[in-house]
Parts: structure tokens; C-alpha cells; sequence
């Protein structure tokens, strides 16, 4: 067997680009066929470098009881705390009852990875001004309120992640890795500014379900570590319905000016229903290298409010243009994955691995500036890009596939089943050979919208429309060998 090399696809987005409903693989194509990574030599390689090991349960410290906590009441009926504590250990809280966290009172447990869990079968309410923070924030109710002006935070609290890749390991300031990677500020002349990062990616293959921490950025010095620390995590598992209106955090750490950000945490939300335009946020720290934001994931099968999520790379003092690259976030009722850097510009990308096959995601979003990249593993037969999905919507983005300048790779393959669209300059660049098909309508609706490759071979479009000629193939393939159908048009 040859060595596995990889082949990369980068979606280099300036500021939107939407895949609707993949259909991957095509009902066709049996699931390895296409499986851009479900191969026996990538996947070892992928799982031993970023799947993180399952969520450990470790055995809960001795149970407190609503006296312990100076609160007025029973966990087994109601429990009202009035008292800020200051912990310095893992706290378990369980009860059969109501626990409200009063205004104004705060209960911390203000080190790395210290950990405050609460287990009740009745409503949890965290009231105005009313503050959780610590490193791993598990709360498990009936019901929960977390009023306006409440706040988890997790902040710069994580432990050690149990993924160590996250963390760079020279003295570059670089930021720390986990949902997207950490920026490098530190230039290197063999190597294109996408190929320099801080902190590498992990945790792909849980990001539906996120708990690790995030991981800590590097320092500039050899002597002082000036690194951000990581972000912390938060799992909120409600039984019937949770107001967000307060504000859920776990971004990474700030490095100032000579430490790079930490990446930002992981924040779970499980629950029937959910309300409350809160802030969840799980955001790079800024440093010298931004950090990479987090994981965020939210599972309720019914949401009535936006909540405001942020999963973006932290700033880079030391390169303005290079962020830290965007997280993941992931709606698990409508199955669709978003990585979002709120505009903030970057060379540092996001790591997008496997695809499930079973069930399919209905949509990947790549926002605002966020770079993602897929690489892909050479194999003999088919050796590029497969994508299949019913609509691909590029606005002011970009799609490169890079063959490494290989002309003999196989012909990459982009499918939409009804309709691929080019808009606000958009365009999708190969270097090596690419063959874009679909049933509907191909637009390439202004100019600069540019589709480019080596060979260029464009099927079965019911209707290819292009303002502006700047289709480039260098060499026109005759279609015979690929499809039955030809184009229909060329306006
Ligand atoms: C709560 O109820 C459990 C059993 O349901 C009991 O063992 C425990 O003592 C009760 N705790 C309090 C504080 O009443
Ligand atoms: C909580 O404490 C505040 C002042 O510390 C007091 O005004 C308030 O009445 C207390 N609330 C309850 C429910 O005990
Ligand atoms: C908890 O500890 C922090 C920092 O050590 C301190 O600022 C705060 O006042 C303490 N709070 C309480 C209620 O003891
Ligand atoms: C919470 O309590 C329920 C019921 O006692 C139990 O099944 C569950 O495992 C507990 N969760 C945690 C994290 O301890
Ligand atoms: C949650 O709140 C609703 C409405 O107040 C109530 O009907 C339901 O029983 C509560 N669920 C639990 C598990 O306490
Ligand atoms: C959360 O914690 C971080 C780090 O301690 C702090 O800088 C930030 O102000 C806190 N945010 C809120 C809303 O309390
Ligand atoms: C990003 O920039 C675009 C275009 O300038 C703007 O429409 C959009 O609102 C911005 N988004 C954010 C999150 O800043
Ligand atoms: C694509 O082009 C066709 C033909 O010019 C036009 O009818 C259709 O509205 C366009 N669709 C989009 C999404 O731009």
C-alpha cells in the first residue's frame, strides 16, 4: 500500500460560504468509496491525533447537603443559597429538590480544572448577579433559569487536556488549539502563512457532544510562561426546559503581549426546550497569537430565542491579519455545523475530519472570515476531493483544492444536486484536475466569480449561467468518459 499522502482543500473564506444538505456519499456509491478519510490508515492516524478519550466520570467527592452550603431549606425540597463560598476543592451537589442561587451570591472554585457539580431533579435557578465559576461546570435539572445578568464562567479555568497537541510547545508566543488552531505570529519563509500555526486542533470526533478543556497558549519567554490558560467546560442537561438569559463562558486566557491566547473550552447544552437570548461563548484568547476558539454544542429540540454563540479565534497582537482560527459549533437538532470568526481575519484554519454518514449533517456554514481546511488522503483510486451536497452557495469565499501541484492526481469531484451559485467574487481554484456537476443550475452570478483548473470539465448542469465569461480551464476535456449528459447552455 502507498504511503498515505494528504491532499488539502481549503475553504478560504472571507466572509460566507453555505453547504446545504450533503448527500455523502451519493446513495450510489458504497459509504468507503467516498469517504474522504474512512480509510484504514487515515483514521488511525486521525483518531490517535485528535479524538479525545470518552468523557472520564470520575467518582464524585462526598455529597454536600444545603446546610453544608449555608443555604436556607433542603435539596430534597427546596434550597436557597444567600451566601458567596469560596471552594478550593470538587464540589457535588444532589438533591431530589429545587436549588436557587440567589442575587449577588457567587460560588467558586477559582483553580484550573476544579469542578462544581450539581444533580437535581427539580428546577435550578441561578438569579440576576448570581455567578458560578470554576473550571468544569456540570449541571443536571429538571428545569433551569439562568436569569439575565447571571453568569457561568469558566474562563481561562481549564485543566490539563488530556489531547496534549493543543498546547505549543516553543517560545513563540503561538496561541493554544482545540475546536480551531492557535495563530503563530512567527513567520516562515519555507512555508505558506496557512502552514504556520500555534496549537493544533482536537476533540473533532466529540464535537457534538464537547467536554474537554481548552488548551494553554505558548510563551514568548524562556524563563516566564506568559501563556493564556485554557478554557474550562460547561454541560448543561436539562430535562424539560432552560432559559439562557445570563451569559455562559468558557473562552481561553489571555496572553497580553507576550503570551500567546489560550483556546477557548467546551459548553454543552442538552435539553427539550430552550429559551433566552443569553450569550454562550467559547471564544480564543487574545495574546501575541490568538488562541483557537472552542467547542460549543447545543441539543434542544425546541429554541425560541438566538442566544448570541461565539466560537472565534482570539486576537493576535503580534499579526492583526492572523487570528486565531474560529471553533465549532454545532445545532444538533437541525444537524448543521457552523464556523464562524466574526470577521476577525485569518491564515489559521479549522480543521473539518470526518463527516458522519449516519445521520448526514443538513448543513456546513463556514462564516465570516473563517478558514477551514479538509485534507484529504491520496489514495490510488480516487486521490482528491469528493464533495456531494443538493446546494453549495459561495458569497465573497473561496474554495482551493491543492493537488500539491500533482497534475496526475484523479480528477477531484464537486457535486450539487441542484444548484452551485458564485457570488461576490467567489471562487473555486484547483490545481490540479476538477470536475463540477449537478442536475440544476450552475451561476456564476458577477464578476470575479472564477471557477479555475488545470482541466475543467463541467456536466450534466441543466443550466450554466455566467455573467461575466471567466470561466479558465486550461484544457477543455471533452465530457465523454465522465457522464451520459453534456451542458445544456452557455450564456
Ligand atoms: C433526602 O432524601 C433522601 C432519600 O430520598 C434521604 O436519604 C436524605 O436524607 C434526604 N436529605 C435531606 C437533607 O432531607
Ligand atoms: C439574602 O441576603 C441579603 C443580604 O445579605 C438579605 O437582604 C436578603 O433578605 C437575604 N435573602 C434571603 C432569602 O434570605
Ligand atoms: C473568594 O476568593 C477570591 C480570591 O481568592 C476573593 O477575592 C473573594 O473575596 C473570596 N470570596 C469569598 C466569599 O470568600
Ligand atoms: C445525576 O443523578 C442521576 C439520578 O440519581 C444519575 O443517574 C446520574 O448519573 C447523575 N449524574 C451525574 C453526573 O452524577
Ligand atoms: C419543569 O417546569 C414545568 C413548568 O413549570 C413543569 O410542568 C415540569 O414538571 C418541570 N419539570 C421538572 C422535571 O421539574
Ligand atoms: C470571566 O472570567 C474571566 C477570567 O477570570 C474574567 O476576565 C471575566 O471578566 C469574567 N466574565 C464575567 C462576565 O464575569
Ligand atoms: C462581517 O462583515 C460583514 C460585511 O462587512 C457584515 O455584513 C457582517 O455583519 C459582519 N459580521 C460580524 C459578525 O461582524
Ligand atoms: C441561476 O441562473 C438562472 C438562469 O440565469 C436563474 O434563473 C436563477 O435565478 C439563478 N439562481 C440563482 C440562485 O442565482
Amino acid at each position: 500500500m502507498p504511503p498515505p499522502f494528504f491532499r488539502r482543500l481549503t475553504f478560504l473564506l472571507t466572509f460566507h460560504l453555505t453547504i446545504l444538505n450533503p448527500s455523502f456519499p451519493p446513495a450510489s456509491a458504497s459509504p468507503s468509496d467516498f469517504s474522504i478519510i474512512d480509510y484504514d490508515a487515515a483514521s488511525d492516524l486521525f483518531h490517535r491525533d485528535y479524538s479525545p478519550p470518552t468523557p472520564p466520570a470520575p467518582p464524585h467527592p462526598p455529597p454536600l447537603s444545603c446546610e453544608d452550603l449555608k443555604g436556607i431549606g433542603s435539596l430534597n425540597t427546596t434550597c436557597q443559597l444567600n451566601y458567596s463560598l469560596n471552594f478550593t476543592n470538587d464540589i457535588y451537589v444532589p438533591g431530589d429538590g429545587n436549588l436557587f442561587i440567589l442575587q449577588g451570591v457567587v460560588l467558586a472554585c477559582p483553580s484550573s480544572g476544579c469542578s462544581i457539580v450539581v444533580n437535581i431533579t427539580g428546577e435550578f435557578r441561578l438569579n440576576p448577579s448570581a455567578k458560578i465559576v470554576a473550571g468544569s461546570v456540570y449541571i443536571e435539572a429538571g428545569n433551569a433559569t439562568l436569569f439575565t445578568g447571571s453568569v457561568i464562567n469558566s474562563t481561562a479555568l481549564g485543566g490539563e487536556p488530556s489531547i496534549i497537541t493543543g498546547t505549543p510547545t516553543e517560545a513563540q508566543g503561538a496561541g493554544g488549539g482545540y475546536g480551531g488552531r492557535g495563530a503563530s505570529c512567527v513567520m516562515d519563509n519555507k512555508k505558506l502563512p496557512e502552514d504556520v500555526w500555534g496549537g493544533d486542533a482536537y476533540g473533532w470526533d466529540w464535537l457534538m457532544e464537547p467536554w474537554s478543556y481548552g488548551s494553554k497558549g505558548g510563551t514568548t519567554s524562556k524563563e516566564d510562561d506568559y501563556g493564556g490558560k485554557g478554557g474550562g467546560r460547561i454541560w448543561i442537561q436539562v430535562k424539560d426546559s432552560v432559559d439562557v438569559s445570563g451569559v455562559l463562558l468558557a473562552d481561553g486566557g489571555d496572553g497580553g503581549t507576550k503570551g500567546g491566547g489560550g483556546s477557548g473550552g467546551s459548553i454543552y447544552v442538552k435539553t427539550r426546550k430552550m429559551s433566552g437570548s443569553g450569550r454562550i461563548s467559547a471564544s480564543g484568547g487574545n495574546g501575541f497569537a490568538g488562541g483557537g476558539g472552542g467547542r460549543v454544542s447545543v441539543n434542544a429540540f425546541s429554541r425560541h430565542d438566538d442566544p448570541t454563540l461565539l466560537v472565534h479565534g482570539g486576537r493576535s497582537f503580534g499579526c492583526p491579519t492572523n487570528a486565531g482560527a474560529a471553533g465549532t459549533f454545532y445545532d444538533a437538532v437541525p444537524r448543521r455545523l457552523m464556523i464562524n470568526n466574526q470577521n476577525m481575519s485569518t491564515d489559521t484554519d479549522t480543521l473539518l475530519l470526518a463527516f458522519p454518514n449516519q445521520p448526514l449533517w443538513t448543513n456546513v456554514y463556514i462564516l465570516n472570515r473563517a478558514r477551514a481546511t479538509v485534507p484529504l488522503l491520496w489514495s490510488r483510486i480516487y486521490g482528491a476531493l469528493r464533495m456531494s451536497v443538493k446546494i453549495y452557495l459561495m458569497l465573497n469565499s473561496k474554495m482551493l483544492i491543492n493537488g500539491d501541484g500533482d497534475a496526475i492526481v484523479a480528477t477531484s469531484l464537486l457535486e450539487a444536486s441542484n444548484l452551485v451559485v458564485l457570488k461576490g467574487s467567489s471562487m473555486i481554484h484547483s490545481n490540479a484536475n476538477l470536475g463540477v456537476h449537478g442536475q440544476g443550475s450552475l451561476n456564476l452570478t458577477g464578476p470575479g466569480d472564477l471557477i479555475e483548473a488545470q482541466h475543467l470539465v463541467l456536466s450534466l448542469f441543466y443550466s450554466i449561467s455566467v455573467r461575466i465569461l471567466i470561466i479558465i480551464a486550461f484544457f477543455w476535456e471533452a465530457v465523454t468518459k465522465l457522464v451520459s449528459c453534456v451542458y445544456s447552455s452557455m450564456v
